[in-house]
């Protein structure tokens, strides 16, 4: 297959590219090393090219903007693609809501480009959108919740398994974030289901993994787990610091991907996390932090939660497991910090960076 990956640079994109060269494919990667512009010098990803430029066969890098649908046009043109993973983006809540059009004309318009040159280039081609949980606001924390000593829980038996596709996602607070990628997410279904093409939207839950440059303001646990190696304070928002969240290794995300890829259903919606078993909360997240590096973890608590944060958020697997029996969660929370303290310690060693 020939392969584009936008992001490339990023968590899911570099696994992705990783994942699909080492397979045989020849894998275009965008990436405009946007990232180091939302969130300065530690967003980065020069040092993740690199690594994928000396770990990879068959890997074309572009440095091109997702706004730029001239520069797109004359890639799609150069190029029938296969696949099409879309992982660029603004990927920060917060940050958001300090530049409003730079956020939605890279999440939404970016992805408008990339849908309808697709359409024009190659409508037999797959396309995944990475989508968020985000698209549905604070909609999650209206299910009722019980107060355990580190976690918030659900309290009815019945949402054991977490937040499925049927939460609503509008009239609901998002978060400008929450809102672009909605739109993104929306145009993306109507390509599956108006033009009948093969399109897959997966709302992350937390995506990690030792490939990500984290920062405050993006990426939970590798931001956690660099403050621990590294020193510094880490501030924890609101929710007496027991706010659930569920991770899933980027690997498992790639191997979702590649499943979707290779029996499509256009149109459909995925929520796609760590699922129940890969659940932690901030206070569990320290303890463990602590307990692994075998360092004292500095933070500071601010009695103020982040505007339309979730408060216990698990992605409901049932409807991707239920059409893709064969995927399953491969790498447990154990395995996920262990590869990130691993990776921190020798980007701070100074041999990958
Ligand atoms: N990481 C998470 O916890 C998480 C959770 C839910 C959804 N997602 C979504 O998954 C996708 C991938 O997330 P990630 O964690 O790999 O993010 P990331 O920031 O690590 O990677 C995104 C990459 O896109 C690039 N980029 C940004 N704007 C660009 C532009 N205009 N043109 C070209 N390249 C651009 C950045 O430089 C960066 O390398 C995003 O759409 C994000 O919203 C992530």
């Amino acid at each position: 297959m020939k392969i584009l990956v936008t992001g490339s640079s990023g968590l899911i994109g570099s696994e992705a590219v990783e994942h699909f060269d080492r397979r045989g494919h020849k894998v275009h990667g965008v990436d405009n090393n946007m990232r180091q512009v939302f969130f300065g010098s530690s967003g980065d990803t020069t040092w993740n090219l690199k690594r994928l430029r000396s770990v990879t066969k068959n890997f074309d890098h572009h440095d091109l903007d997702v706004r730029d649908r001239v520069a797109l046009e004359s890639l799609f043109r150069a190029n029938r693609f296969d696949l099409i993973i879309h992982c660029a983006a603004q990927p920060s809540h917060d940050k958001a809501r300090d530049i409003p059009i730079l956020d939605f004309e890279v999440n939404a318009l970016g992805t408008v480009n990339l849908l309808e040159a697709t359409r024009l280039h190659c409508p037999e081609a797959v396309f995944i959108l990475l989508s968020t949980n985000k698209v549905y606001g604070d909609s999650p924390n209206e299910l009722p919740l019980k107060e355990l000593e580190t976690r918030w829980e659900y309290a009815r038996p019945e949402d054991y398994n977490g937040i499925s596709e049927n939460c609503r996602i509008d009239r609901t607070l998002h978060s400008l974030f929450g809102a672009s990628k909605a739109s993104a997410d929306l145009m993306a279904q109507e390509y599956g289901r108006y033009f009948g093409m093969k399109v897959c939207v997966f709302r992350g839950g937390c995506l990690t993994g030792p490939s990500h440059s984290g920062v405050e303001l993006h990426g939970f646990l590798s931001y956690l787990i660099k403050v621990a190696i590294s020193g510094g304070v880490y501030s924890v928002f609101g929710y007496k610091a027991k706010q659930v969240r569920d991770n899933i290794h980027s690997h498992d995300v790639v191997r979702a991907i590649e499943e979707f890829a290779a029996n499509p259903r256009p149109g459909e919606v995925y929520n796609l996390g760590g699922g129940r078993e890969n659940s932690i909360s901030m206070l569990e997240a320290i303890a463990k932090a602590e307990a692994m590096t075998g360092k004292k973890f500095n933070w500071k608590y601010v009695d103020q939660n982040r505007i339309g944060d979730h408060i216990c958020y698990i992605s409901d697997l049932g409807k991707f497991q239920s059409h893709y029996p064969s995927w399953k969660i491969t790498v447990g929370l154990d395995e996920i910090f262990r590869q990130i303290i691993d990776d921190h310690t020798r980007r701070l060693d100074g041999s990958t960076s």
